[in-house]
Order: structure tokens, then C-alpha cells, then sequence
């Protein structure tokens, strides 16, 4: 299997790829002409599995709210060979600084220009990428102003262009619909054989808390509702879904939230 996530991306499923396997509609080999949507798309772990493993799939639908992240996807898809020369050209140059101290002044310069928020598509994503391969942990933080705030990684040769995934992604794309925005813009997507893979942001601990966050609004009890809200909808027009979620053990209200056939259970 070569196309694989080309971003780390917190929460991603690489590592439950199997799991998830398992999980899937017992006879969905057998459905015909499938549609498959995945509405938190993030690094697209399943995406890019499901793609290469069920050729059933006719076609498939992404979205996620963060407009940096999809563009990545779209110039991936569309425009792999100046993404790649874009990417080189900028490695050669961070392998080239000697210290800790110089790499950590690039880093910053470099954040300092992708939150210009003014760039073209080709150097949003070189540089997407770039800080996702070089700031602490592969993280993708904002603050309340919207503003990429990920700290310095001190990594000394990370791998900033992969080439090969970039073009095994890129042709994987092709019949892939990218969207923007609120998950709830994918159903209008959906037609014949649909499954839907939700992975939504993880439930904060607390109402406040902004840890792991990937936006500027964090994915509270008010979105969990909301969420459960459209899975329902969902379900009622005959479609399939399958969705992580997040149960607590102390707290009775989410008990069997979420009330389909096709539960993934992450941690309760
Ligand atoms: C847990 S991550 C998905 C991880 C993904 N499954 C992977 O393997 O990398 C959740 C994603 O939902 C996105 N997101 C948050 N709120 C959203 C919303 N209202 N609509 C669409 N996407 C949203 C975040 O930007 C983030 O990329």
C-alpha cells in the first residue's frame, strides 16, 4: 500500500486501521458503487486505506473546516510536481542550517509567513507541510485568533518532501470531491450506497479546555448534540455510518448517545 497520510495529524488511525477494518458493514464487499464520505477528514488515515482496499468505492467525498488542510489536499491532487520542487527546495535549505539556534529562527520566520494568511495555494501547503514536519510533535494548533502557535521541534533532518506518498496520494485523489467547511455541508453528497466515517475532535474534558484543539472553537457538549443530531438524520435517509466517540464512565448523560449499528469505541 503506498498513498498514505502525506500530514501527522493528532488523533490520526493509522495504528487502528485493522480495528476499523473489522468494523465495517458486515457484507459492504458485496454493496455495489459506493459512495464514501468522511466529514473530519484530518489526515484521512481511512481515506487513504479504504481507497486502496475496496474497490467498490465509485466515489468519495472529504471535508474538514480547516481551509489550510484542504488545500493541502487539492494541491496534492492537482498540482504534485510544483508541490514536490516547492518542498525540495525549501528542505535543502533547512538542511543546510548548521545550528539548533538557526533552524529554530527559520522556523519561526517561516510560521510568521503562513499566518500571513496571504499566500498562494503552492506555498500555503510547502509551508503546511514544513511546520508540520518540523514543529514540536506534528501538532496543529491555533490560538484565538485563528493563528498557527505550534512551538520549535529541534528536529535536525526531518523528512519535509516525500515524494513518493505525494504522488500516490495524488493519483488516489483524483476521484476524490475535497470540501471545506461544516461537516454537516456532506450530506447534500451522499447517493445509492453511502457510508459515512465520522471522526470527529475529541470531547474536551472540560467546556474551557483548549488542549488538542485543531480549531478555534472547541468540539464542546453543544457540538456533540449537534453531531448525534445529524447522525440521525443521516441513519433516517438510509445511509450508513460509522463514528468514534467519546463516553465517560462518570457521566450518565452521554451513556448510548449515539445509538447506531456501527459503533467504534475509542476509550470510555
Ligand atoms: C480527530 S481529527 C480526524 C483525524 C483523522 N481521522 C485522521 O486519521 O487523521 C478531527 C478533524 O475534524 C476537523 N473538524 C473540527 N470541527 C469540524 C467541523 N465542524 N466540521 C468539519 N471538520 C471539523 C478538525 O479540523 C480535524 O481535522
Amino acid at each position: 500500500m503506498k498513498a498514505k497520510p502525506f500530514v501527522k495529524w493528532v488523533g490520526g488511525k493509522t495504528q487502528l486501521i485493522e480495528q476499523l477494518e473489522a468494523l465495517l458493514p458486515a457484507d459492504f464487499d458485496k454493496w455495489e458503487n459506493v459512495t464514501y464520505i468522511e466529514p473530519f477528514v484530518g489526515g484521512g488515515a481511512m481515506l487513504f486505506y479504504m481507497l486502496q482496499t475496496h474497490s467498490n468505492i465509485k466515489s468519495a467525498i472529504i471535508n474538514d473546516i480547516n481551509p489550510d488542510l484542504t488545500t493541502c489536499y487539492k494541491v496534492v491532487r492537482d498540482d504534485p510536481s510544483a508541490l514536490v520542487e516547492s518542498l525540495k527546495e525549501l528542505q535543502n535549505e533547512y538542511y543546510s542550517l548548521q545550528s539548533e539556534e538557526s533552524r529554530k529562527r527559520f522556523y519561526l520566520q517561516m510560521r510568521d509567513e503562513f499566518n500571513t494568511k496571504a499566500l498562494d495555494p503552492i506555498r500555503n501547503t510547502t509551508l503546511f507541510f514544513f511546520l508540520n514536519r518540523t514543529c514540536f510533535n506534528g501538532l496543529y494548533r491555533v490560538n484565538k485568533a485563528g493563528l498557527f502557535n505550534v512551538p520549535f521541534g529541534r528536529y535536525e533532518t526531518p523528512t519535509i518532501c516525500d515524494a513518493n506518498t505525494i504522488f500516490a496520494d495524488s493519483e488516489l485523489l483524483k476521484k476524490v470531491v475535497i470540501l471545506t467547511g461544516d461537516y454537516q455541508e456532506t450530506l447534500s453528497h451522499a447517493e445509492g450506497n453511502t457510508l459515512f466515517y465520522f471522526d470527529p475532535p475529541y470531547r474536551p474534558l472540560n467546556n474551557t479546555s483548549s488542549f488538542n484543539d485543531y480549531t478555534k472553537e472547541a468540539f464542546n457538549d453543544f457540538a456533540q448534540r449537534r453531531l448525534k443530531e445529524f447522525c440521525d438524520k443521516v441513519e433516517q435517509a438510509g445511509y450508513h455510518f460509522m463514528l468514534h466517540y467519546t463516553a465517560y464512565k462518570d457521566d450518565k448523560r452521554y451513556h448510548d448517545f449515539f445509538t447506531t449499528n456501527y459503533q467504534v469505541r475509542k476509550r470510555t
